[in-house]
């Protein structure tokens, strides 16, 4: 039989705590999310160094870095506990219980759509337990680049990646301003709206990338603008006076400060939908599958949905 060296030196513990300590590149961090001392944290870490025979992190300044080997473990561990993962579900179901985690990650503009929909799944499924992640389109790449979650929603899938992505629904991009300003209540072109200070989502943010997309595309000029790096504070820097801004309409079902407007510009919405992306080739939860399938029944209740 196959000696394997993992088998004899390195624990499931000790995976887990790397990835721990990986996701946080902090010891200290790491040791508070898994309520243990930090001298053990970094014991069992340094000892599955010694078994894979090379450094897993090194320190750049302050930071925490994993090597080329580190990465290397910690993508094989990812692995390891996804595959675990799905065989607890299935153990659990063959003993008639529904258990697990559902772990989602969704860019901002998706928390108007998925929260709602995960309410009515759980309410279905009490014993599967969901995290939601929410964070620009950039960051939500870096962990479908890492494997960090199950499922996750773009408005703009990373399709340089290994992905598939499945059409949601549409989520137009519109122009908003105080209500009252000199533009409300008429027809506007582009050109009207020289003067105007644009609000803008950071680099990164899927709508700002959807935006200037949409600019080039129009060959229309970026007006004078400044970066907010929230929606939220887009909407009240608007009701507040400080420029005009392009948000999703979905932003503006709830919650919508009463004092700001949608303008009628030539062009706009720009047309837009949220994916549903998974990592190709890797093996589902059975929660995750539930999940993808509920979404598929709420999205069929909707009289007319598609992707624009
Ligand atoms: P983001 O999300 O602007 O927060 O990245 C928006 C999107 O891509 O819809």
């Amino acid at each position: 039989m196959k000696r394997r060296w993992h088998t004899r030196q390195t624990t499931f513990r000790q995976l887990e705590i790397l990835l721990a300590v990986a996701e946080r590149r902090s010891v200290t961090a790491a040791a508070e999310a898994l309520h243990l001392a930090q001298p053990t944290v970094s014991t069992q870490v340094a000892k599955l160094a010694e078994a894979v025979g090379a450094p897993l992190f090194e320190q750049v300044g302050r930071q925490m870095h994993l090597t080329e080997v580190g990465e290397d473990v910690v993508r094989a561990a990812r692995s390891l506990f996804d595959v675990l993962d799905g065989l607890e579900m299935r153990l659990a179901q063959r003993a008639g219980l529904e258990v697990g985690r559902l772990r989602i990650a969704v860019v901002t503009t998706a928390k108007y759509l998925i929260p709602r929909w995960l309410g009515s799944f759980c309410a279905q499924h009490p014993g599967i337990t969901p995290e939601l992640q929410i964070a620009n389109r950039g960051e939500v790449i870096r962990r479908l680049q890492h494997n960090l979650d199950d499922l996750y929603v773009f408005s703009h899938p990373p399709y340089e990646l290994d992905i598939h992505a499945e059409p949601l629904t549409d989520n137009p991009l519109v122009m908003i301003a105080p209500t009252g300003h000199r533009l409300a209540g008429r027809r506007l072109n582009w050109s009207d709206l020289a003067g105007e200070r644009l609000l803008m989502r950071e680099t990164g943010s899927g709508t700002r990338y959807a935006v200037e997309r949409f600019l080039a595309q129009q060959a229309w000029p970026l007006p004078d603008h400044v970066t907010i790096a929230s929606t939220e504070a887009i909407k009240e820097a608007v009701a507040a006076g400080l420029g005009v801004g392009i948000v999703s309409r979905h932003a503006l079902t709830h919650m919508a400060p009463g004092n700001i407007t949608e303008l009628d510009v030539a062009g706009l919405p720009i047309p837009n939908s949220w994916y549903l992306v998974t990592l190709r080739g890797k093996q589902l939860s059975p929660a995750a599958l539930a999940f993808k399938q509920h979404v598929g029944e709420q999205l069929a209740k909707v009289p007319g949905h598609g992707a624009a």
